[in-house]
């Protein structure tokens, strides 16, 4: 397992933070921020699912457009028991601009403080580095770019091409299709754990990075490694 060539990211969750829209969801709906921050991203991963799965992917629509379809269900479902009165009549005049603000600092997302000089390391090491996300590419170059991560990253590798989400199995083959590098020479690093045995299931090398100190998945395949932060990638190089 030593001197792998190549380390692929997932993105959300992973290199950005998805919670910390939080605290401006809690500036807009008092009380509620962590529940949206959490019901947003539990829904945009359940819609990527079922777009992949349902029709043969005729219902796809870029991860960005599901973003946006995920947002507007959490306003709806935790604003909703926070007006017991009803929401009004029309979503869009009452939240539009919420939405919005909320959709702009998604497109900005903090990056998690450790991974600039985790990945300047991994360059310093000639290690292949890149992204591996259900972000379309404008999201995917919005938020390396805006974090000054993109000179530390060789590849990013979006699934819009293909149409399909991880977990897909066309989806994990955009790595090795693209890098040149197998799926067992390659490092895949992810924070969700259903991504990181989806990745181990395909034949990656993975390390489960878990920021939450959360259970793994329960179907009897374990990450290659566990780790805390984005730094444990460093000790399988
Ligand atoms: C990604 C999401 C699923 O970046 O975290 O692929």
């Amino acid at each position: 397992m030593q001197n792998l060539p190549c380390v692929l990211f997932d993105a959300y969750g992973t290199l950005f933070d998805v919670y910390s829209v939080g605290t401006l969801a809690e500036e807009f709906f008092p009380g509620h921020g962590v529940a949206i921050s959490q019901v947003w991203r539990d829904k945009q991963v359940e819609y990527s699912r079922l777009v992949t799965t349902s029709n043969h992917g005729a219902h796809y629509q870029p991860f960005w457009d599901l973003t946006r379809a995920a947002l507007r269900y959490a306003i709806k479902k935790v604003a909703a028991n926070a007006h017991p009165t009803g929401l009004a009549a029309d979503f869009d005049a009452q939240y539009g601009a919420q939405v919005e603000r909320l959709m702009a600092q998604y497109r900005q997302l903090s990056a998690f403080p450790e991974n600039a000089a985790v990945l300047q390391a991994l360059q310093t090491r000639g290690v292949v580095t890149g992204v591996l996300s259900n972000g379309d590419p404008g999201m995917l170059h919005a938020a390396v770019n805006s974090a000054g991560l993109a000179p530390l990253l060789r590849h990013v590798i979006s699934v819009d091409g293909i149409r399909k989400y991880k977990t897909h199995p066309d989806a994990y083959a955009l790595g090795p299709q693209t890098t040149g590098f197998a799926a067992a020479d390659t490092l895949f690093v992810s924070s969700n754990s259903w991504d990181a045995l989806a990745a181990t299931w395909y034949g990656y090398q993975t390390l489960w990075v878990n920021r939450q100190g959360l259970p793994f998945e329960e179907l009897g395949t374990q990450p290659t490694r566990i780790g805390s932060s984005l730094r444990d990638v460093l000790s399988f190089f």
